[in-house]
């Protein structure tokens, strides 16, 4: 089982033993510090949040240094959450990820809450190819591809993820919104807007986990709501060879160890030894 929103980690230590996790996403890094979005950067919304966070990040060289050595003492993968504003700032970023001892990288090309970068270029067929295509051509470790759900058509960016030689696609980021104090009748949210994530997205994420699994032949990773092991079985119907947890670690830290024993009861239920048996199984009406 994978995570994200997650920072580096050192937050849920004292809570769970991340040893325990099949990986840990890490925040979103830049090749820069990134100060972020001013505050109110979070608010609740029914079986929700929204966040307009901005990307807040110390940047890869603090992250290098500080967090991925005790990162590394986990017997757990690290996958580092990168961002950029340019294409050249994705590779220059990525050259640097691969000298680092990490498992993977997932490219961050879907948030909603930056003004230049990510969104700008996850929305086309065009742009997903070509910052992947660029940072394909650095990297040499595993390579998975976030997409954003503000699109028409999500099958159309993940073919272009697989187009351009990642290994792996990973989905929902969070769904635009917006929320109002209807008193100051002003945007609850400093950013005005922010992205919309846990328990209120997920039939959204599992309806594009499902249209993503049937239109490419690389892994897919689920994401978006996830709280209980159910939960997670569901997106791995729909066709998710994985998936992990965000929002639903701020409701409990101990979200995913739980999640985990869920999935283990189903498997005991329904007398599945692997877990990647059930992977796209989902019968139509
Ligand atoms: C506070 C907060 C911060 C997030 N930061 C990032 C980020 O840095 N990079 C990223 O790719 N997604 C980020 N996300 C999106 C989540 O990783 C996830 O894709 C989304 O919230 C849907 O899953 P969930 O409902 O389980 O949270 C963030 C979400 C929240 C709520």
């Amino acid at each position: 089982m994978l995570l994200g929103t997650f920072g580096y980690g050192r937050e849920f230590d004292q809570f769970i033993d991340l040893n325990k996790l099949g990986g840990i996403i890490t925040k979103g890094t830049s090749l820069k510090p990134r100060p972020g979005n001013k505050p109110p950067r979070i608010c609740e919304t029914p079986s929700g949040m929204l966040n307009s966070i901005g990307l807040q990040n110390p940047g890869v060289e603090y992250f290098a240094e500080n967090d991925l050595p005790w990162l590394r003492k986990f017997d757990t993968a690290i996958i580092v959450n990168a961002c950029g504003s340019s294409i050249d700032e994705y590779v220059e970023l990525c050259k640097i990820l691969n000298t680092l001892d990490i498992d993977g990288v997932e490219l961050n090309l879907s948030c909603p809450n930056v003004k230049a970068g990510c969104l700008a270029f996850g929305t086309t067929y065009e742009g997903v190819k070509e910052v992947t295509s660029a940072v394909r051509k650095v990297l040499d470790k595993p390579l998975i591809v976030k997409l954003t759900p503000n699109v028409t058509d999500i099958t159309s960016t993940a073919r272009a993820v697989e187009d351009a030689g990642a290994d792996a696609v990973s989905l929902i980021n969070t769904l635009l919104g917006m929320s109002i104090n209807i008193d100051t009748r002003r945007p609850k949210l400093a950013n005005n807007t922010g992205g919309l994530s846990g328990p209120a997205v997920k039939p959204v994420a599992v309806r594009m986990v499902y249209q993503v699994a049937k239109a490419v032949n690389i892994p897919v990773l689920g994401m978006g709501g996830i709280v209980t092991g159910d939960d997670a079985i569901e997106f791995m119907i729909a066709g998710a060879n994985a998936v992990s947890i965000g929002c639903g670690n701020f409701i409990s830290p101990d979200v995913s160890i739980k999640a985990v024993e869920g999935i283990e009861n189903y498997m005991k239920k329904h007398k599945i030894d692997d877990i990647n048996e059930i992977v796209g199984t989902i019968q139509l009406n």
